[in-house]
């Protein structure tokens, strides 16, 4: 390691712009000094005091520095970050980002112009915030034992479930909350229909079993429908529902993966992470379980993350993406079974929907249920009526369900 200063160019001085601003002034050992600050309007008040001389509206002020060692780019829209992070690659520029929506979307292209142009992307603060859940799914857990990633990715959505369940508050003050404190996706559909940890999920399967899968291709299903009979029945249960991703090795040659809310026991690690912490499971053949346990959302935690990104470039590192080319890679399946509770009023959910097996059916004027089998094909052929307004479903685990 050498002490020179990296010189960083910051593309976005939102909440984690301005955290990573903060963090890198309090760093004794970071040696690292933001040279150049690109945003899209010079006059928007900010909650940080920043000389207007770093400031600048102009990518190309950053792009075309030579005197720029790497780029942190922490802007919101997905289609600018594309923009400027595969710009940046072609031009040999490392770069840190924390658009996991981008990241998800473009991540075998943006592996490829790594590769070809012999530099790096580093996204640990796009998956869980503060924890350091890539590099370590990268470098520790590269063998062949890992049988499942599991957890609560999203901060937003787990704070307002907390607030909800936990401390009886109402579901639009606990979002309204979640987006003050700076938690939640400038749209909060993302966080709220599962989008958020859907590309999280995404991001995390290619650096636990070296295998993408695209967006559309996972089923996903956010709390945006949950409701108070649904907490009743969690808490006469006495479980709690938690918004959960999941990978899963369901055999040796297949893995399945999807977001779903979850009936979560308490003997579950994941049972005991409330507001916006963000906790995952990771388990594998001969250690039975893991659990990786932090702040996932927020401008600090999320900052801390960008800069150990920043600091691991001062001795070059990168990710390898070495389990892509293992041979034997597993292959992706939706044909798997999967139990679940669908609350329903109006739709009826027993009549048009394949369920495999009913285990049990309450029938009442005002809310019915059904606890079932289905598919998850058939889940995501039906991903329409599963989101019509009177209809909230959750999963009940069935893998690994006994070696707690
Ligand atoms: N909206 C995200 C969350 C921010 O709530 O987890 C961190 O990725």
């Amino acid at each position: 390691m050498n002490d020179k200063t990296i010189r960083i160019g910051l593309f976005g001085l939102g909440t984690v712009g301005q955290g990573i601003f903060s963090v890198i002034r309090r760093a004794r050992n970071a040696h690292a000094e933001i040279r150049r600050i690109c945003v899209r309007n010079l006059d928007k008040p900010r909650g940080i005091e920043v000389d207007p001389a770093l400031l600048t509206t102009r990518p190309e002020d950053i792009l075309a520095d030579p005197e720029i060692d790497l780029i942190v780019e922490l802007i919101d829209d997905a289609e600018a970050s594309y923009a400027i992070v595969t710009e940046a690659l072609r031009r040999g520029i490392p770069v840190v980002s924390g658009n996991k929506a981008m990241i998800a979307r473009h991540l075998p292209e943006l592996i490829e112009l790594q590769r070809k142009h012999g530099t790096a992307l580093l996204y640990d603060a796009s998956s869980c915030g503060s924890i350091p859940v890539i590099r370590n799914l990268e470098e520790y857990y590269d063998n062949d034992l890992l049988l499942e990633v599991k957890g609560i990715l999203n901060g937003s959505t787990n704070y307002i479930l907390s607030r909800v369940f936990d401390h009886g508050e109402n579901y639009d003050d606990a979002l309204a909350r979640a987006q003050q404190l700076g938690f939640a996706e400038s749209d909060p559909s993302r966080d709220i229909e599962g989008l958020d940890s859907l590309f999280k999920l995404i991001i995390i399967t290619v650096h636990a079993l070296g295998v993408y899968v695209k967006p559309e291709d996972i089923f996903t299903y956010g709390i945006a429908n949950i409701h108070d009979s649904d907490i009743r029945y969690a808490r006469e249960k006495r479980v709690k529902i938690k918004l959960v991703a999941q990978v899963v090795k369901v055999s040796e040659e297949q893995f399945t993966m999807f977001v779903m809310p979850e009936f979560v026991e308490k003997n579950r690690y994941i049972y005991s992470v409330d507001d916006e912490y963000n906790g995952v499971v990771i388990r594998g053949e001969c250690y039975d379980r893991q659990f990786m346990f932090g702040k996932g959302a927020g401008s600090l935690p999320t900052a801390s993350s960008i800069l150990s990104d920043v600091m691991a470039r001062r001795y070059g590192y990168r990710y390898e993406y070495r389990k892509m080319s293992y041979a034997g890679l597993p292959h992706y399946t939706t044909d798997i079974t999967l139990r679940v509770y669908i609350r329903y009023s109006t739709t009826e959910v027993t009549r048009l929907l394949p369920l495999r097996a009913i285990y049990e059916v309450y029938t009442s004027t005002e809310s019915s249920y059904v606890i079932a089998d289905i598919c998850l094909a058939d889940l995501m052929k039906y991903r329409d009526l599963l989101t019509a307004p009177d209809i909230f479903m959750c999963n009940i685990p069935m893998f690994f369900k006994d070696d707690d």
